[in-house]
């Protein structure tokens, strides 16, 4: 039995127990098995800060492993494509095909040495689509598969690269796939520039919360696992706390595992809210709001001072003292960012658990008697 905390509430880190996400996966993996062209062969996942974009990312690359798939994980960074030509792709070539030792490397032309190489015709500078090429000739039955993280952050250049390359192998029938994950309100503008047409054509997800089904099996099955189980109702508690946001699922499993005994209790959960609910307004509320103008500030901060959950967005208007038509563009502006959703016509929620909770400062630590 192991006495390390199995839950992992940090960003990027795949969980030890993984949950949901099923018609992904399992799209992708037809996908892999189908023939070029494909249409989930290129994906694009979108959604929140912490809703598990990149673990999924890490999950579909195993998928395509387990299956022979070479992946290439690319950044989003201006020198991206550079790195795939130089190094990466290089690398996976070598693994693949090794070179074979060179027998003769140089010759001696009166009294010079010269390389064979200088001799050769000159080659063409490789690009992205020729090392390609090169790789894929290496493999039988399988593909390559790329995978681009943070493209909010991405350089479009870089991107739209990346992209046109791929719709090109598409089109000659190679065996590739294209996956990319970024923050919802990052991708959107991404998709409206000029040369990403063709991600705009690609299989689009927006990851939402977990089911509590998927939370309640992620929770039982990593604390049991530990030799530290949920015992009475504390995981139907820790449920309800993290309202199937994955992050917060590890968080309050986290925390409660910490202080817990030999076995989690209720009151060990419910000892932990507020400590979780501060780390969310830290890790995910915060970073979240950074940059978001003062107008759509004030906005969420009447949503919040209205409701936890959803409210009318007439009366959002009427609490700001405005006309409604007046702050339509404000609310759209929100809902393009992620920030908040629109339930039914006419109504707007939270997009993150606890947001309106934060902009209250409900969740400043309190003083204890
Ligand atoms: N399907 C899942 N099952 C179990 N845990 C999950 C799942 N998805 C995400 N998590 C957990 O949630 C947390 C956040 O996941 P992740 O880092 O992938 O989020 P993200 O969407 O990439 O966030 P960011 O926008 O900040 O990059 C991690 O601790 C991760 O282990
Ligand atoms: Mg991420």
């Amino acid at each position: 039995m192991s006495r390390r905390n199995p839950f992992r509430p940090t960003f990027g880190a795949s969980p030890y127990h993984w949950a949901g996400r099923s018609l992904i996966l399992e799209e992708f993996s037809e996908a892999l098995h189908g023939h070029p062209g494909h249409p989930s062969r290129s994906m694009v996942i979108d959604g929140a800060r912490g809703i598990g974009k990149t673990v999924l990312l890490t999950e579909l690359e195993d998928l395509a492993a387990q299956q022979g798939w070479v992946v290439l994980r690319a950044t989003g960074r201006a020198d991206a494509v550079r790195t795939l030509i130089d190094t990466t792709i290089p690398a996976k070539i070598a693994e693949l095909d090794p070179p074979a030792g060179r027998t003769v490397t140089a010759v001696q032309v009166s009294g010079f040495r010269v390389d064979t190489e200088l001799l050769d015709a000159p080659t063409p500078t490789p690009t992205l689509g020729t090392r390609m090429r090169h790789l894929l000739g290496l493999l039988r039955g399988t593909g390559v598969l790329i995978t681009v993280d943070e493209v909010q952050d991405a350089d479009p250049e870089t991107l739209s690269e990346i992209a046109l390359t791929h719709q090109d192998l598409v089109r000659d029938d190679r065996d590739v796939a294209l996956v990319m994950a970024g923050l919802t309100h990052g991708i959107n503008r991404l998709l409206d520039l000029p040369g990403t047409t063709f991600l705009r054509r690609a299989r689009r997800f927006e990851l939402g919360p977990l089911t509590d089904a998927d939370a309640h099996a992620i929770l039982t099955a990593t604390a049991a696992d530990s030799g530290r189980p949920f015992v009475g109702n504390a995981t139907d508690t820790a449920v309800r706390i993290a309202r199937g946001y994955p992050y917060l699922v590890q968080l309050v499993g986290f925390l409660a595992w910490n202080r817990a005994g030999d076995t989690i209790t209720v009151h060990d959960v419910e000892a932990v809210r507020q400590e979780a609910v501060r780390m969310m307004g830290a890790q995910v509320h915060a970073p979240s709001l950074k940059g978001v103008p003062p107008a759509q500030l004030d906005y969420l901060r009447a949503m919040a001072e209205l409701t936890d959950e959803e409210v009318s967005s007439a009366a959002v208007a009427e609490h700001l003292g405005r006309r409604p038509n007046e702050v339509t563009d404000t609310r759209g502006k929100l809902l393009d960012r992620g920030l908040i959703e629109a339930p039914a016509w006419g109504r707007v929620s939270f997009t993150l658990p606890y947001l309106a909770e934060f902009l209250r400062g409900d969740s400043r630590p309190t003083r204890v008697s």
